[in-house]
């Protein structure tokens, strides 16, 4: 039997309940995390942690818990959970009210958090790579807020899913922004792009262990957003993600990518990023 963290308490998920007039249900007000854990121990925990708080900070929400409180909760749900390779996701909502756009005034918010095994993604998915779809990105302005109210980043998803692909590249005003569910990367006469923190897309904590590891190991990466031009002419395309880490897309609307199979760049990546997390960087 599963056990989440509900407001302070850890119970079985079938007794956790959250009232019908929590915002988080009625008004989509609430942010998130997911934290993959490795062997029983988080990857960037402290950098899931900051982008919360970050996050909270962007709505106007009081954090529930402390730093250290939080590290302590997710350790113990992990354990409760048999340890191994699991993804934790924590969710803040503004709490119970009555229903009103206005922020409610001495509400508490509701914090949750569940643990899942990690599901392994099909061998192929690195060995032959993914398709995606690029889509029109019809999200809000503020998608550096990890925000709850996903519907469209969903229907972005489901979009890709009709069309028999793994992930929608969503381009804004000409621009590659991201995935619907990942961060985007271009790779151009050796160079990895990637659109620059700002509004339009997550800080994504995987993304900052690939510029990261580039920069460590001499392999050139720029912070500027794609055009739609070069995102069709680049030689690599990928996403990363903390559930996906990083996976090289091999078919665009239908194109191949380059020679339409994994690129040298990516596999470089890959590479390290996979001894970074057997180093269990925290
Ligand atoms: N989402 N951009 C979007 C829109 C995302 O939803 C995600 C991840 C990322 C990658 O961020 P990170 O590397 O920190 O996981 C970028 C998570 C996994 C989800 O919603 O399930």
């Amino acid at each position: 039997m599963q056990d989440v963290f509900l407001n302070g308490d850890f119970l079985p998920a079938e007794q956790a309940k959250v009232s019908v007039f929590d915002r988080g249900f009625l008004l989509g007000d609430g942010v998130y995390e997911v934290i993959p854990v490795y062997a029983g121990k988080c990857f960037q925990l402290t950098g899931h942690l900051i982008r919360l708080q970050a996050s909270l900070d962007g709505v106007r929400m009081k954090n529930p818990l402390s730093m250290k409180e939080w590290q302590t909760m997710i350790e113990q749900l992990v354990e409760r959970n048999a340890g191994g390779d699991q993804s934790v996701y924590l969710q803040v909502t503004r709490g119970v009210a009555p229903r009103d756009h206005v922020f409610p005034e001495g509400v508490h918010p509701t914090a949750f958090a569940m643990s899942n095994s990690l599901q392994a993604l099909p061998e192929k998915y690195k060995t032959e790579g993914i398709a995606a779809i690029t889509l029109p990105d019809i999200r809000w302005q503020n998608f550096n807020i990890k925000a709850i109210t996903l519907l469209p980043n969903s229907l972005l998803k489901q979009q890709a899913q009709d069309a028999g692909a793994q992930e929608a590249l969503l381009l804004r005003d000409g621009y590659l922004t991201e995935g619907a569910a990942s961060n985007a990367y271009a790779v151009i006469d050796g160079i990895i792009y990637t659109a620059p923190k700002d509004e339009k897309v997550l800080p994504g904590i995987t993304r900052e262990v690939v510029l990261e590891l580039a920069a460590r190991n001499g392999i050139p990466a720029i912070e500027q957003a794609v055009s739609e031009a070069q995102l069709k002419q680049a030689q690599e395309v990928w996403v990363s993600s903390s559930t996906k880490e990083v996976l090289p897309i091999t078919t665009l609307d239908g194109e191949a990518v380059g020679d339409g199979v994994p690129g040298p760049v990516w596999k470089q990546i890959d590479i390290l990023y996979q001894q970074y997390k057997q180093q269990g960087a925290a």
